[in-house]
């Protein structure tokens, strides 16, 4: 599964790229806004660290604007992928941008049939909003695991890149169900690798080591 971070803070994405562990980033205009930086300056900065897909979103609401605004946010850089919301104009605008080859990001996605519609307009991805749905009492890892049936069952390329993931065990549950993606708040991708038992296990290990009175 590719980890993508979901923030549009260049340091996190960054230090995530120096780990290794950084495929792409996504950013929505709120991840903007709290960013405080002009838009297409920050994407330009993010793709200019990042090589995988970096997730560029539409905020016209019609056809004609979201292809005006799509053209524009391609011409940043070759890994932008444009975002655009599930409405019908949004399916209608991925189909053209897919149809010429760019990467397309379909955004609050919170129905398997949402999903199919996103697949049959060409989306290189698909954003099923998992914690959003947690937070309305509804299992968002249900939607996951029907997407990944119905994409499976007609062999669709479109990657599931579960999306609003807010906790380790969102992480985990993704993973088993076989989202292609996760895209995660920083802090999320760095807590996964905590255990206790490491910490326990490594301080004990020190403590041995220093016993023996060598070095390496
Ligand atoms: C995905 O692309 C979105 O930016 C994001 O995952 C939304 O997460 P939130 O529901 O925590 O705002």
């Amino acid at each position: 599964m590719k980890f993508f971070a979901d923030t549009a803070e260049v340091k996190d994405i960054r230090e995530l790229a120096e780990l290794g562990l950084l495929d792409g980033v996504t950013t929505n205009p709120s991840l903007v806004a709290r960013s405080g930086r002009q838009f297409k300056e920050v994407i330009k900065e993010i793709c200019s660290i990042v090589e995988g897909p970096v997730s560029a979103e539409v905020v016209s609401l019609d056809y004609d604007g979201m292809i005006r605004e799509a053209e524009d946010l391609r011409r940043i850089a070759p890994n932008v992928a444009v975002k655009v919301p599930l409405t019908l104009d949004g399916l209608k605008a991925c189909k053209k941008l897919s149809s010429e080859g760019a990467m397309v990001n379909v955004t609050l996605c919170f129905s398997a049939n949402q999903a199919l519609l996103a697949a049959k307009a060409g989306a290189s991805f698909i954003s099923p909003f998992l914690g959003r749905l947690d937070d309305i009492h509804v299992d968002g890892t249900e939607l996951i695991a029907e997407i990944r049936q119905i994409y499976d069952n007609y062999a669709f390329d479109t990657e599931i890149l579960a999306a609003s993931i807010r906790t380790p065990l969102h992480v985990k549950q993704v993973a088993l169900i076989g989202a292609d993606v996760a895209t995660c708040p920083p802090a999320v991708i760095k807590s996964l690798v905590r255990h206790p038992l490491t910490d326990k296990g490594l301080e004990q290990f020190t403590a041995d080591w220093k016993k023996t009175g060598q070095t390496l």
